[in-house]
């Protein structure tokens, strides 16, 4: 059986409420996804919890601080075992270097680049001239050459990325179904898109989240893998 790239963002504010999604949908999912929110709320208990559905745990916390706090977080993580911790590349490359030195040796350590959220004026703002996709291209090459694991890019980016760098593990967030009904067809990219163009993870919340009946959601997102 194939492996299945799909990790199902739990950005639920209720833990029970988290738990019961998983576990419904648990046989057609890679693993689960754990963002800064679920984790500032139900921290290491809250992990705990999920993992023993025994799917791998992506904490997706966005590290970003000086090397040595950074380093300090993952190796306070390290007992949860997670499967994939994301920093941010902005930290800097010694960040980056002792966020990895200090994961376990299970852990992938992705790089986040440039914020989805953030536009060119946002980025001038801050001091940054170039633009989002310039930037994102220098904060990869920057993550790779600090040994990470790889980044977080949207399937729009991943294939020219992935070109780049041919053993990068990508985490690719952002993707709707086909069928979708998400009125900005064009732009959409579906998940086997993503994986076809070179994606490691397909980070999938809403589309089954939200889903009237997410497990046949999640059952169909896999039929297309
Ligand atoms: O949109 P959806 O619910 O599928 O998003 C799943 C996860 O991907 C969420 O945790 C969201 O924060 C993240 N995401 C992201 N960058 C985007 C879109 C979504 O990191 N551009």
């Amino acid at each position: 059986m194939n492996h299945n790239p799909v990790f199902l963002a739990l950005d639920l504010p209720r833990l029970d409420s988290a738990e019961a999604l998983a576990r419904k949908v648990a046989g057609h999912i890679g693993g689960i996804k754990l963002g800064l929110e679920f984790f500032c709320a139900h921290g290491h208990h809250g992990v705990h919890e999920l993992h023993k559905l025994g799917l791998p745990i992506f904490l997706d916390l966005k590290l970003h601080d000086i090397p040595n706090t950074v380093a300090a977080a993952m190796q306070a993580i390290h007992v949860l075992e997670p499967a994939i911790v994301t920093v941010h590349a902005a930290g800097g490359r010694a960040m980056m270097e002792d966020a990895k030195a200090a994961a376990g040796e299970n852990t992938k350590v992705v790089a986040v680049t440039v914020l989805t959220s953030l536009d060119d004026d946002d980025l001038t703002a801050i001091g940054v001239k170039a633009d989002p996709a310039e930037q994102a291209l220098r904060l990869a090459d920057l993550a790779h050459s600090a040994g990470l694991d790889g980044i977080v890019c949207s399937g729009h980016e991943v294939g020219a990325i992935h070109k780049q760098w041919k053993d990068g593990y990508f985490v690719v967030p952002g993707l709707r179904p086909a069928e979708g009904g998400n009125g900005d067809q064009k732009r959409i990219v579906t998940p086997r898109q993503a994986r076809d163009a070179g994606a490691s993870v397909l980070v999938i919340g809403r589309p089954i989240s939200r889903a009237e009946d997410p497990l046949a959601a999640a059952k169909a997102i896999e039929a297309t893998l």
